[in-house]
């Protein structure tokens, strides 16, 4: 298991003893409880360097030099911190997570494959055939494939390999994108065939992965790539990169199921949509969409799985911030049929006149659910009930109290105290979504983690302040905080205009959480050079302390060994920081 850059810096020094490491440089004598040499870092003939033990520490009485095993590698090598860090870990076998990953720069070949691949799907399917004829049986027009950029891998075992190969891409490389599977010969083969490629382009435009609908007879009906290092499936939405300025406009996303169902609809010229794919909705695909409206309307299929899963749904998005409406087609088991059958013209009446919000949704099914008339059935139907009115805020929940006690002919009273009565979370119909998965926790304390995160924000809102930061990278010390600010030192670089979309793109998992805690907690206020010299002081404070602390080891470490002059040279500096 990986590491956190901060827990891997706690294990070095918990682990690592000084004296190994400096002794494996100078040459150390013990001298009582501690270890005295010549010292590395200046010219001198008697050893005035002494490293303790007891400590972990190491001080030079004739140059000052001093510090932990982490300074010293620093300095003794003349590396950076970061990198004193990774030969440490290395050397002593300690594994750190993914910081600087240079994965932002080694994705890009993995990018290309997949663009390679897409592109051969897509001039197979132009030639006719099979998947040519299923599309356009399926109503699809050569414009829509084209748009989609929807292909076709056909039935033989190393069409796309034999092409790939000849591009040069390593079977390793195919094998890792999931375009191709290993039998159990060791025999690479192509892993879709006979089937309709759904290129899955994310918002900057890569392709990240793929999903086959099978052509005739097969299992499963829809094939598609497995997760890897450029497709984490839970961050992504299908269409988002055609249609997220669409959803921006119109100020609401259409969530629907499946590939088909997007592209029909699409098709049919209703643009505010995004399909989830199969995967069950997730709290970062609702964030993913957040970014663009803070409403959407579920339309999933009308089978038991499609209210199973738009029920979780609803929640999801509900608590992202989302004003959730549910539509219910009837006739036609998806959008897709539906807007096939009947056009989108009355798609669109339906989305106006028949998507419910959320709650009278839930509520909805649980009127059906329990007749109200059995007195047996009210009292369950009473419970149900509050369990859903209990997620609500105050305001909410009284309005649908009444509303409910009303049509169902249960006393507003009981129904209150119901719902008032218990927790929140505590059973109803729906669950309470699960909390936000944060990869690991950060060790840092709560104080230094929000300057961090202070300095991150700031930064975010002009290069100055992070160009002056490069004095403080210190300061950066979760394993989030410093891969976000070296992406930040990359975009910086390039390009002083990117936006937060660049951002996240190169950020994943936990990574993304904290950018997004960062930019919803972090309140900068009107004066931001005012909160960055603020920031910069405390840097400045915490500086001074450490060194305070390292002075005091260091006059307590030495006893009388010091010289007079090293000794009241210590104290002046201990005074002036004092101050
Ligand atoms: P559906 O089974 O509802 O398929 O799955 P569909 O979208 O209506 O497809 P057609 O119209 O029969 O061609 C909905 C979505 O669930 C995922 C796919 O993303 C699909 O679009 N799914 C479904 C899978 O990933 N694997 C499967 O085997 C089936
Ligand atoms: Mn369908």
């Amino acid at each position: 298991m990986a590491k956190s850059y901060s827990s891997a810096i706690e294990e070095i020094k918990s682990r690592r003893n000084i004296v190994d490491v400096v002794g494996s440089a100078v040459t150390l004598k013990r001298a009582g409880s501690n270890y005295k040499g010549l010292c590395p870092f200046h010219n001198e003939k008697t050893p005035s360097f002494i490293v303790s033990e007891a400590k972990q520490l190491f001080t030079c009485f004739g140059c000052g030099a001093s510090g932990d095993v982490i300074e010293f590698t620093k300095k003794y090598y003349n590396l950076s911190f970061q990198e004193a860090v990774e030969k440490l870990a290395a050397q002593y076998g300690i594994e750190i997570g993914e910081l600087y990953d240079k994965k932002a720069i080694d994705k890009e070949p993995l990018y290309e494959t997949n663009r390679l691949a897409a592109r051969f799907f897509f001039d197979a399917i132009k030639k006719g055939g099979a998947g040519y004829e299923y599309m356009t049986g399926r109503s699809f027009t050569p414009e829509t494939i084209a748009k989609f950029g929807i292909g076709w891998a056909d039935s033989e075992w190393s069409s796309l390999l034999d092409y790939l190969r000849k591009q040069g891409v390593s079977d390793e490389r195919v094998l890792e994108l999931s375009l191709a599977s290993k039998n159990d010969k060791g025999r690479v083969y192509d892993r879709f065939r006979s089937r309709v490629i759904f290129p899955i382009i994310n918002t900057r435009g890569k392709v990240i992965g793929f999903g086959g609908r099978i052509v005739g007879d097969g299992e499963p009906k829809y094939l598609n790539s497995s997760e890897s290092m450029i497709f984490q499936k839970k961050y992504n939405l299908f269409g988002l990169n055609l249609t997220r300025q669409e959803i921006q406009s119109a100020g609401c996303a259409v969530i629907v199921e499946g590939y088909m169902d997007l592209a029909a609809l699409y098709q049919a010229g209703i643009r505010n949509v995004c399909a989830s794919c199969g995967t069950a909705f997730t709290q970062q695909q609702a964030k993913l969409l957040k970014r663009y409206t803070d409403k959407a309307v579920l339309c999933y299929d009308s089978d038991a799985a499609g209210v199973e899963a738009a029920l979780r749904a609803m929640d999801i998005l509900r608590a992202s911030g989302l004003d959730v409406r549910v539509l219910h087609v009837d006739d036609g088991k998806d959008p897709d049929e539906y807007v096939k059958k009947h056009g989108a013209d009355e798609f669109r009446r339906l989305i106006k006149e028949k998507a419910e919000p959320d709650v009278d949704y839930k509520l909805g099914l649980i009127r059906k659910k329990y007749k109200a008339e059995d007195t047996a059935q009210g009292v369950k139907l009473l419970k149900a009930a509050a369990g859903v009115l209990r997620a609500l805020s105050p305001v909410e929940a009284d309005i649908y109290i009444k509303k409910l006690a009303a049509e169902a002919g249960i006393s507003e009273g009981a129904l209150r105290r119901e719902v008032e009565g218990k927790p929140p979370g505590s059973g109803g119909y729906a669950k309470a979504p699960a909390p936000v998965d944060s990869a690991e926790k950060i060790a840092l304390p709560p104080a230094q983690l929000f300057l961090e995160k202070t300095l991150l924000r700031l930064s975010l809102l002009r290069s100055e302040y992070f160009s002056k930061l490069r004095d403080y990278t210190e300061a950066f010390a979760s394993a989030e905080g410093i891969k976000l600010y070296s992406v930040l030192d990359s975009l910086y670089a390039d390009d002083k205009d990117f936006d937060i979309d660049q951002l996240r793109e190169n950020l994943e998992g936990s990574e993304l959480d904290y950018l997004d805690e960062l930019l919803r907690d972090v309140r900068i206020g009107a004066n931001d050079s005012a909160a960055f010299e603020d920031c910069i002081n405390k840097l400045r404070q915490l500086r001074k302390d450490r060194r305070k602390k390292e002075i005091h080891d260091i006059l307590e470490l030495a006893g009388g060994e010091a010289g007079r002059d090293i000794q009241d040279k210590l104290l002046l500096e201990y005074m002036e920081l004092q101050k």
